[in-house]
């Protein structure tokens, strides 16, 4: 897979152990602050505010407090977290490290694919050198009376364990099934702590916003949406990889620097996102406009789009922990209303009753795989009638 940098902010240059000693002999409001300021939001996919979340759990009450990294990455079509897990990982811990500072954790925990073992070596190797350098363990960077250290927890190959709170589960050794909200892990998190929980890139991205400024960061981006962010690519383009543009880029745009110009389509947000046709390249990536986790994949004009919906809820129907019926019963419903369509025996009465079965699971499923689960066939079908319905379907 290539790998199609720039420098703009994540792939930018840092000096790691000067970064993290700058951060330390700063107050942990004003880090707090720098974050906030900067606008980020969180690259995970739900586009949190990471300031205010550091700023909750900082000011939630707890002798003990933690900091988990959510490197699950289950979202079919990303793998830009293995790239950072990989390259990255120490400001990775580094990102760790200041949030544990800010919020006064002691503990962090990396929660890490169950498809990722083979990264454990390497993530424990790059912690015993920082240890060594002392900057992970105790009195780091020198600041008496600051700890903080990380073990790493192996998930088992579940996507619905990416969402916060079921991975919170499995970290305490249930099954990995989300929790209602609120409580929200700020204040009740980890065996009961308040936690914050944040996507691999989000903890680099802080690290630098840290290092760098607020200001820095916000000369990249939008208004709303300010910064850069990683993109996975993949598919029916010239050169799939991971990349980082500025937030605010137009779909066309990304075509043009991947070579996907020729797409019919482009799948923006995984499974759980929404299928942009060709009148829509002109849409912008952003949380006001196209939000995404940073998964894209391109279609070229010869696919089947009915194809492309049926494999996303297969995924899906595979993927749902069963716990609310909205998510257990549609997942199932509008997987069979795809075959019948595939066989040209969808009634378009019945058609309509599926479109609306879909909002209902987007309105009352009860965590965002449920809520998220009928967008890639909703939108399908919107932007692909004509082709998915090109010959009579039965009555
Ligand atoms: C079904 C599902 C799967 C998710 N998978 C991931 C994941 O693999 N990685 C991730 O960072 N966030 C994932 N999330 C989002 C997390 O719940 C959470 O919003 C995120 O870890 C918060 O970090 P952030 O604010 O840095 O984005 C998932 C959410 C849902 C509903
Ligand atoms: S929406 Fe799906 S995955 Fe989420 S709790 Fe309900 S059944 Fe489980």
């Amino acid at each position: 897979m290539s790998r199609h940098k720039t420098d703009l902010v994540i792939f930018s240059e840092i000096h790691v152990d000067q970064a993290l000693k700058k951060a330390l002999a700063r107050e942990r409001a004003d880090l707090i602050n720098e974050v906030r300021d900067s606008g980020l939001k969180g690259r995970g996919g739900a586009g949190f505010p990471t300031g205010t979340k550091w700023n909750l759990a900082g000011a939630a009450q707890g002798d003990r407090k933690f900091v988990v990294c959510n490197a699950d990455e289950g979202e079919p079509g990303t793998f830009k977290d293995r790239v950072l897990l990989t390259d990255y990982a120490e400001q990775l811990i580094a990102g760790m490290v200041v949030a544990g500072y800010c919020i006064g954790a002691r503990e962090g925990i990396i929660y890490l694919r169950g498809e990722y073992e083979y990264m454990m070596r390497g993530l424990k190797e790059t912690m015993v050198a920082m240890r060594k350098r002392n900057l992970l363990g105790k009195d780091i960077a020198g600041k008496k009376g600051f700890e903080f250290d990380i073990h790493i927890h192996l998930g088992a190959g579940a996507y619905v364990c990416g969402e916060e709170t079921a991975l919170i589960e499995s970290l305490e050794g249930h099954r990995g099934e989300p929790r209602n909200r609120p409580p929200f892990p700020v204040t009740t998190g980890y065996l009961g702590c308040p936690t914050v929980v944040n996507n691999v890139e989000t903890f680099i991205t802080a690290f630098h916003i840290i290092d760098k400024g607020a200001a820095w960061f916000r000369k990249f981006g939008t208004d709303k949406s300010t910064g850069t962010k990683l993109f996975s690519v993949s598919g029916d383009c010239a050169r799939p990889g991971v990349y980082e543009f500025p937030m605010g880029i137009t779909v066309a745009n990304l075509l043009k620097e991947v070579g996907g110009e020729n797409a019919k389509a482009v799948q923006i947000g995984g499974a759980s996102g929404r299928c942009v046709a060709r009148h829509e390249f002109g849409s912008t990536i952003a949380y006001e406009d196209i939000p995404t986790g940073g998964s894209i994949i391109v279609f070229g004009p010869h696919r089947n789009m009915l194809q492309v919906a049926k494999n996303f809820m297969e995924f899906f129907l595979e993927e749902s922990c069963g716990q609310c019926t909205p998510c257990r019963y549609g997942t199932e419903t509008l997987l069979e209303g795809i075959k019948l369509l595939e066989q040209k025996k969808c009634p378009m009465k019945y058609l309509r009753e599926l479109i609306s079965l879909g909002e209902t699971m987007q309105v009352s499923s009860k965590c965002g795989l449920g809520q998220s689960a009928p967008n890639a066939f909703i939108s399908i079908l919107q932007n692909f009638k004509h082709e998915i319905l090109a010959h009579p379907q039965g009555e």
